[in-house]
């Protein structure tokens, strides 16, 4: 497998306004799970990745129905606290991104049509009752994998009527529920594995 593969995580965020009206004392309240993105974001580029470079990791955002927030390799530039990254989202919400986040207007579906849109790209969906991850050997050889991640609730039924749309394979790090941020740091930590 190829160190340059691109892992991008996309996380689902149904209940979140699209407004940036949440306060930053109050992240899982005001902000409608809101904090569930920020240690999501913490985890991809902060703690996450001992030796994937970051430059080939990714954080997508679908906020609500409407709003997609797309993080890049945000170098020296990266918040160092889940409030920190959440300053940082709710600046790009409010239409006053930094130079390494994408705001765009747009939906799952489209979300999804982008990403599968290369040959050799491949999306996922994490789900607990998925098939195991160590049985799943074709996404160890593609160029660029994309994991779908459900909020604290799973997946809502608009999500889950897009992944039987495009009949998005289910993948399981185990039986056990864990964060989000926690699963997208298991997947990193995989592919660190399989290229050692
Ligand atoms: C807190 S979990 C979702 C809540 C969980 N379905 C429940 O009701 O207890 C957040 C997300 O992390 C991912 N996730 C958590 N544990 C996982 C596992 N064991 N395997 C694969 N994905 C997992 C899934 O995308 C899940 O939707």
């Amino acid at each position: 497998m190829p160190e340059t593969t691109m892992l991008r995580f996309v996380q689902i965020l149904p209940q979140v306004s699209p407004q940036g009206d949440f306060l930053l004392q109050d992240l899982p309240g005001s902000g409608r799970r809101i904090d569930v993105l920020c240690r999501d974001l913490a985890a991809c580029f902060e703690w996450g990745p001992k030796s994937w470079s970051k430059s080939n990791l990714e954080m997508v955002a679908v906020i609500g129905t409407e709003k997609i927030l797309t993080f890049r390799n945000p170098q020296n530039q990266a918040p160092h606290s889940e409030v920190g990254w959440a300053l940082v989202v709710r600046e790009s919400l409010r239409g006053r991104p930094p130079s390494y986040v994408h705001v765009s207007d747009g939906t799952l579906g489209e979300v999804v049509r982008h990403l599968i849109q290369d040959e050799d790209a491949k999306l996922w969906v994490l789900d607990e009752s998925g098939a195991s991850l160590s049985d799943c050997q074709s996404c160890f050889h593609t160029t660029q994998n994309s994991f779908m991640l459900g909020d604290h609730r799973g997946f809502d039924s608009q999500s889950l009527a897009v992944i039987s749309q495009f009949d998005i394979q289910r993948i399981s790090l185990g039986k056990k529920s864990y964060l989000s941020s926690h699963a997208l740091a298991a997947i990193i930590s995989e592919f660190e594995r399989k290229v050692r």
